[in-house]
């Protein structure tokens, strides 16, 4: 018997500017110009004209989920300059998931901000909040018959980032490399802490639109947080606390209210006296530098419904390796955990993995985290065999792990 409950959701994630292509009036893309040593999006997966063929990977696998995004940077390319065409582009998405049967889980802001809401302060500008309301109140009419909205991917990691845009520009001015903040490798310092107070807009900008998208659409709406599944060394229980605060805690109290909470997790960290402990080198360690440890989505499930109230949708888990047999035992480990978790009493509504596609990783070419290979020339898709496993497992809802 399986311990996920019937209506769950099995389904693969991926994000408009990592599978597009052309993203060409966002701010990445305007970093990505000017950045030394980062990799260029470029025409990223083309899924721009090929989701139909995408979408059809997974259902023809036995998937009944998908999760995309809506890029913001087409639909407003300049500011209150709307494209209807777009708009049709995105509205021909959901409809394709819903023919389907892959229930569309649509995000609305995945890092990547139009280029000229950067240049005008970004999320720093006392008129950020309205600007980015404005743009779902343009969006909330293609979401008839969308059941799950996503406001914002990962707030705890945008406002760390967003904090070292300003570094990074620095860096690049000085002609130092680009470094990936998703990109995590041995002995590099870690990663510098979320910007609270940058952190507190984005809770500012959930607040402003949740409400609007549930009374308009009346999908269920929430937004997804990363989790780094802390582990406390002995005695260190309450620096514990303190740095999840910082990371997660800020970002979770702020989904009380909502109709549910999307958990991301990919690996798990300890926590010293000192603060987070780096990834030790290890063969085992992923292609982006993180132990493997298919449990951390576990822990992450349980801290989120703790902290939140609500019941937790997987919307990433996953990882970035060239051998497809070792996402294969690390997504059996996941499953298993998230399994324990939900047997535990944590309502899990769904696990949606990351990736569908081998895409561009903020960056980087190089991290693989796909359940299908693209490529890079021809943009010709090869499902590995982790398409078929994990699709097999949904057919009989998680009762053959
Ligand atoms: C989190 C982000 O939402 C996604 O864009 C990224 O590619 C994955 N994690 C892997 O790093």
């Amino acid at each position: 018997m399986s311990t996920f409950p019937t209506g769950f959701l099995w389904g693969a994630s991926t994000a408009p500017h990592q599978i597009e292509g052309g993203n060409l009036n966002s701010d990445f893309w305007a970093n990505e110009a000017r950045m030394p040593g980062m990799e260029r999006s470029g025409d990223a997966c083309d899924s721009y004209h090929r989701y139909r063929e995408d979408m059809r990977l997974l259902a023809d696998h036995g998937y009944n989920a998908y999760r995309f995004g809506i890029e913001w940077a087409r639909i407003e390319p300049e500011p209150g300059m709307v494209s209807r065409a777009e708009l049709a582009h995105y509205r021909r998405m959901i409809d394709t998931a819903l023919e389907l049967g892959l229930a569309p889980v649509v995000t609305l802001h995945h890092f990547t901000n139009p280029r000229w809401f950067a240049e005008a302060g970004g999320w720093l500008a006392p008129e950020a909040i309205d600007r980015f309301r404005s743009y779902v109140e343009t969006v909330v009419p293609i979401l008839n018959g969308v059941e799950w909205v996503v406001t914002m991917n990962e707030p705890n990691m945008l406002a760390m980032m967003t904090g070292l845009a300003v570094k990074m520009q620095q860096a690049a001015e000085a002609g130092a490399e680009w470094q990936s903040p998703t990109v995590d490798e041995g002995p590099r310092p870690p990663l510098p802490a979320p910007d609270v107070e940058i952190g507190k807009r984005f809770v500012e900008a959930h607040h402003a639109v949740r409400d609007l998208v549930r009374e308009r659409t009346g999908a269920k709406v929430g937004w997804s947080v990363a989790n780094r599944a802390f582990e406390a060394r002995p005695g260190c229980e309450e620096k514990k606390r303190e740095l999840e605060y910082i990371w997660e805690d800020l970002y979770l109290e702020a989904a009380r209210g909502d109709d549910f909470v999307g958990v991301q997790s990919y690996s798990a960290q300890w926590v010293n006296e000192d603060g987070i402990e780096p990834y030790p080198p290890h063969p085992d360690n992923t292609l982006v530098g993180t132990a493997f440890r298919p449990d951390a989505i576990g822990i992450a499930a349980r801290h989120t419904a703790e902290v939140t109230g609500l019941p937790v949708l997987v919307t990433e888990n996953g990882i970035a390796t060239a051998d497809d047999a070792r996402r294969i035992a690390y997504t059996e480990g996941a499953l298993k955990a998230l399994g324990e978790a939900a047997a535990d009493g944590v309502e899990v509504r769904g696990y949606l993995h990351w990736s569908l596609l081998d895409n561009y990783e903020w960056g980087h070419w190089g991290p693989t985290f796909g359940l299908v290979a693209v490529d890079r020339e021809t943009f010709a898709r090869t499902p590995k065999p982790s398409l078929a496993w994990l699709g097999g497992i949904a057919k009989t809802n998680g009762a053959s792990l």
